[in-house]
């Protein structure tokens, strides 16, 4: 890895910060000042700036326990963002994939792996998401059974030209249903279940995926994902 690169990683520095401080040769490589930004690093040497060892962070894969009350933007506007519950170096490199309203509590991931980001969010790659709500009238086992074809042959969203993919409702309770869609689509299941006449009480994320959301994570808790865990995707 270039040795720019390697500042900005470890570092507060941005790229262009990490060239200056070079120029101002405040850098070293086992022991040896050095001004070039081009200069290969691996693993196992000691690089230090302005004297202070440097460890490098490598990308981070998160699963939060999203809690209600809490924005999945960066740039919240009316409630804390998920990332203030948060506790690590470089957070400003993170950011949530997929998002879950403000109402919405459940399993979220974050990273700062945007390819994998990607992986994980694109509906081509048919991740489906599972989600538990509560709904706010019950639901009879027939009519169940007719949103479910509904649902199976797509539904066809308020000012959307395509109608959503294929997804699935299976009844659990009078007023209970687990939701599966491979879309992100703007507040997709609360307009859903709102399209076929049985708006949410309640919506709950459960799994990504082949990812479950660790049921020893409290709301507002997240832990690092394990490197079978990242890999599933
Ligand atoms: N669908 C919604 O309506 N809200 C979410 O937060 C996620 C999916």
């Amino acid at each position: 890895m270039r040795l720019d690169r390697f500042l900005s990683e470890a570092t507060e520095l941005t790229r262009s910060q990490a060239k200056r401080a070079l120029r101002q040769l405040e850098v070293s490589v086992d022991g040896e000042t050095t001004r070039d930004a081009a200069t290969q690093v691996e693993d196992g040497q000691e690089i230090r700036w302005q004297g202070r060892l440097l460890e490098r962070i490598g990308r981070r894969y998160l699963m939060m326990n999203k809690p209600l009350g809490v924005e999945c933007s960066l740039r919240p506007a009316h409630y804390p963002s998920v990332l203030s519950l948060i506790d690590i170096p470089k957070l400003e490199r993170l950011h949530p994939v997929g998002r879950l309203d403000v109402e919405t509590s459940g399993l979220l991931l974050i990273s700062d792996d945007g390819q994998w980001a990607h992986h994980v969010t694109s509906p081509n790659r048919e991740c489906v998401k599972r989600y538990r709500a509560t709904l706010a009238e019950p639901l009879p086992v027939e009519r169940a059974e007719s949103v479910s074809r509904r649902f199976a042959r797509g539904i066809e969203l308020n000012g959307e030209e395509k109608p959503t993919r294929p997804a699935t409702l299976e009844r659990l309770s009078d007023t209970e249903v687990l939701i599966g869609v491979t879309e992100g689509r703007y507040h997709q299941v609360r307009r859903m279940l709102a399209a076929v006449g049985h708006p949410v009480a309640t919506l709950h994320r459960e799994a990504i995926g082949p990812l479950e959301l660790d049921p020893d994570l409290k709301p507002g808790e997240c832990r690092h994902l394990r490197p079978e865990e990242i890999a599933a995707f």
